[in-house]
């Protein structure tokens, strides 16, 4: 059984129809990556799994429930699906040990005894041992985004969704990310579902990938199927070509959504080349 499902969801904002009959599947265990360019939907889609944004149509169902319709889903959904944002979004006025544990901080459940150990555990699995004491603020980039995989990790989630969890670090402390997505996946055995632009990380960390592309899944295969597609889209966009199907035509319709908008607003229209 597939413990995530999106059957045909759709979702606009005003008259941007962002997604457009998206279809999803993902099993239990398996890191699923979601690739596409920026502003094509993928954060959008991310928080329909999140129990954050309902479809306008469409179903998302997890471990067989429909989310959004079943309130018993988005119970099962705060307990058991974490996301991993971003930016790390770590309480700068908190310590490490305060920003992993807060979830049991804020909602008890455990012993101090109990939390120390289970701090001190997570830390040890995203290599950052013995940092308990720091604050955000003495922690490298690639250091916040592993205590905010840490404190993803300490509400022991079924489900880990990870929002461009490489963006804006140096390649070799993406790569310590990706390899840290992988850990996690195998030790927690946890289901993952990845979303970047990065296709180093997409093959790296993906059992499968698939490519979002104008509001819809083009493309879904293991690492390799990918790698010798031959869809136009899928080889534009990871090879990183300039030409090609994603960007023909593109200049033409900024121009003309351009004329469109300043005749809506009544400007002049100045001649452009
Ligand atoms: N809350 C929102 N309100 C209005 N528009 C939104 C909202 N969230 C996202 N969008 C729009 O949806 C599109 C997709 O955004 P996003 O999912 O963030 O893209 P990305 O693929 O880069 O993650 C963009 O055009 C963005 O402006
Ligand atoms: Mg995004």
């Amino acid at each position: 059984m597939n413990l995530i499902e999106i059957r045909n969801v759709h979702k606009s904002f005003a008259d941007n129809h962002v997604l457009r009959g998206v279809n999803l599947a993902v099993e239990p265990q398996e890191t699923h990556v979601i690739v596409g360019r920026s502003g094509e939907g993928k954060s959008v889609l991310l928080k329909h799994l999140a129990g954050l944004l309902p479809p306008d149509s469409g179903d998302v169902i997890i471990d067989g429930k429909h989310l959004y319709k079943d309130p018993a889903a988005i119970k099962w959904v705060r307990n058991n699906v974490s996301m991993v944002f971003q930016m790390a979004a770590l309480f700068d006025s908190l310590t490490v040990f305060e920003n992993v544990a807060f979830h049991y901080l804020e909602n008890g459940g455990k012993t101090r005894a109990e939390l120390e150990k289970k701090v001190a555990r997570l830390l040890e699995l995203v290599d950052l041992p013995n940092t308990q004491h720091l604050y955000p603020a003495e922690l490298s980039g690639g250091m916040r985004k592993r205590v905010g995989l840490a404190r993803a990790l300490a509400a022991d989630p079924q489900i880990i969704l990870y929002d461009e969890p490489t963006t804006g670090l140096d390649p070799v402390t993406s790569e310590v990310i990706n390899e840290l997505i992988i850990r996690v996946s195998e030790r927690e055995r946890v289901t993952s579902v990845v979303i970047t632009h990065d296709m180093k990380s997409a093959y790296g960390v993906g059992d499968r990938i698939c490519m979002l592309y104008d509001g819809n899944i083009v493309f879904s295969g293991t690492p390799d199927e990918v790698r010798t597609s031959t869809n136009p889209i899928v080889h534009q966009f990871v090879n990183g070509l300039a030409v090609g199907p994603i960007t023909t035509g593109e200049d033409e319709e900024v121009k003309s959504k351009a004329i469109e908008r300043e005749a809506m607003s009544g400007s002049t229209i100045i001649s452009r080349q």
